[in-house]
């Protein structure tokens, strides 16, 4: 049995990010029921905050494993196929983390929300339809890749009788 453990940071940051994603989905299907007013703007800036922190911990998490490959323990694919969806999944999961907040910056920047906090004007319209919609498909796809991720790690504890989430966990032996 493998039992070596992923760098100390990169399971801090996988934990932080996991932590980070249920409170900006949480925040942001709050930001779906409210009207986009000065009032409200409070919401917005913290899903803003939090998204950016998100993208920040992704960036450095990505620059980090690139620089240390070889400290990474191994992954004990079933076949080829396997280990070509584990890799997408993983690779995917890391994109939309990058592109989903970029998305959702431009559709504030695109009207000017970000000038306001710079001391412009409130905005006059809302972040536009299009951006909004594709920002949401993303998070659904990014939901969808999670299942399957979560889904993969439970059967792989079920196949092999080992328990994968050691090796991503500090406080396990
Ligand atoms: C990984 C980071 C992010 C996640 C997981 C996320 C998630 C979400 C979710 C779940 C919604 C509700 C959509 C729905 O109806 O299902 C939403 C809406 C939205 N998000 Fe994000 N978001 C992220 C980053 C950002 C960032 C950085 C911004 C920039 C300001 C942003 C701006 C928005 C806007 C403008 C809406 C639409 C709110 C409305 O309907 O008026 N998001 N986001
Ligand atoms: C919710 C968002 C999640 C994201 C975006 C995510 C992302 C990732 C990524 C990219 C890796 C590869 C290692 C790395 O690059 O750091 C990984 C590894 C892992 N994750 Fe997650 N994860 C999430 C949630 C979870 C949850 C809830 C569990 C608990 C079942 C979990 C269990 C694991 C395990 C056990 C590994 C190690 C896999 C191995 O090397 O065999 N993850 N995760």
């Amino acid at each position: 049995m493998n039992t070596q453990k992923y760098p100390k940071p990169l399971i801090i940051m996988h934990w932080l990010t996991v932590l980070l994603l249920i409170v900006e989905a949480g925040v942001g299907l709050y930001l779906e029921t409210l009207e986009f007013n000065e009032q409200n703007f409070n919401v917005f800036r913290l899903h803003a905050f939090t998204g950016v922190f998100i993208l920040i911990i992704t960036l450095f998490r990505f620059s980090y494993k690139v620089r240390h490959l070889q400290d990474l323990p191994e992954i004990e694919y079933y076949s080829k196929g396997h280990e070509k969806l584990v890799k997408a999944v993983h690779g995917l999961m890391y994109l939309l983390l990058i592109i989903i907040p970029v998305v959702g910056l431009y559709s504030i920047y695109t009207i000017g929300g970000l000038q306001y906090d710079l001391g412009g004007p409130f905005p006059t319209q809302e972040p536009p339809h299009n951006l909004v919609e594709i920002h949401e498909n993303l998070v659904i796809l990014l939901g969808i890749l999670v299942l399957m991720h979560v889904g993969g790690v439970i059967m792989y504890a079920k196949k092999t009788g080992e328990n994968p989430l050691r090796k991503i966990c500090l406080l396990m032996k």
